[in-house]
């Protein structure tokens, strides 16, 4: 259970619904952690991790600004693994984006992420190796909406293949994982409002749900663990089955119940 006893393990995002499985997940196992996120959620996340008796200090900050990314990695005495988690989308069709929210929401969603990295990286590098794990989504390879937190995701699943390709040689790993939906606060507060919203998303999944926030956990547990040792550039779908092909099509072609 204390397969991460001594790993600084660095998690953006860490306030949000699956920021705080991840810091669970890796606290639980030994791990000291540094949330970082700009929500004044910040505090209650600390607290819940420190109720569960875990090493923890958070750091608000906005990843998107790169002085402040710099200055807060500068301050840590080492950084085994990284995991890029922070994501939002504030417009949700083309038409509703405009030249400035597109740019924020780049910065907040790619540019974030290659700040945290590069600054990452500076500490992995005399520490003879490291792993990176970006969490991207289904959006980075389908039109799904939110056009420029889908750009932004794209973007970091190319970001991370760079990564794996330039950092191996200094024992650097870098991965991404796509989540489809996950059963977050958000998607538990619309379901309450809407008990119809999850089913009708459900039947786009082959396993018949969406995924759970510790079912991501684990997947990025095994790519920041020796078990993956040999696994650098990988994009892993974690989706239920969402990636394999359009299963909605698939019934209406086929004229049979899947
Ligand atoms: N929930 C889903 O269904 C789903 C599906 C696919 C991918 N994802 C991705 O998983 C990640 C976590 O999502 P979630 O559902 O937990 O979302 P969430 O909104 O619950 O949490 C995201 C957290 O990131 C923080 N954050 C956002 N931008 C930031 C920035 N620029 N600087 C610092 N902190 C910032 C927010 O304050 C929030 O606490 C995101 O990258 C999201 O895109 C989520």
């Amino acid at each position: 259970m204390n397969s991460f006893a001594g790993k600084t393990v660095v998690i953006t995002g860490a306030a949000g619904g699956i920021g705080q499985s991840l810091s669970l997940w890796f606290g639980q196992r030994g791990a000291r952690i540094i949330g970082i996120d700009k929500s004044v959620n910040a505090a209650a996340a600390l607290t819940a991790l420190e109720d569960n008796g875990i090493d923890a200090m958070f750091l608000r900050l906005d990843i998107g600004d790169i002085a402040a990314v710099a200055e807060a990695f500068g301050e840590l005495d080492r950084v085994d693994v990284l995991i890029n988690n922070a994501g939002y989308s504030n417009h949700h069709v083309l038409r509703l984006t405009t030249p400035e929210s597109w740019a924020e929401e780049i910065n907040g969603n790619l540019n974030g992420a290659f700040n945290c990295a590069h600054a990452a990286i500076e500490r992995m590098k005399p520490q003879g190796g490291g792993a990176i794990i970006n969490i991207a989504s289904v959006n980075g390879q389908s039109a799904l909406g939110d056009p420029a937190y889908s750009a932004g995701k794209a973007g970091m699943i190319s970001l991370t293949r760079t990564l794996a390709q330039e950092l191996g040689k200094h024992g650097i790993r870098a991965n991404c994982v796509m989540p489809g939906t996950v059963r977050t606060p958000l998607w538990r507060e619309r379901a309450q409002k809407d008990p119809e919203v999850l089913k009708t998303l459900e039947r786009w999944y082959p396993l018949g749900r969406i995924v759970e926030p510790k079912e991501v956990a684990e997947v990025v547990g095994f790519l920041a663990s020796d078990a993956s040792s040999a696994v650098s550039g990988a994009v892993i779908p974690v989706d239920c089955g969402l990636s394999a092909g359009n299963i909605v099509m698939t019934r209406e072609l086929t004229l049979e119940d899947l």
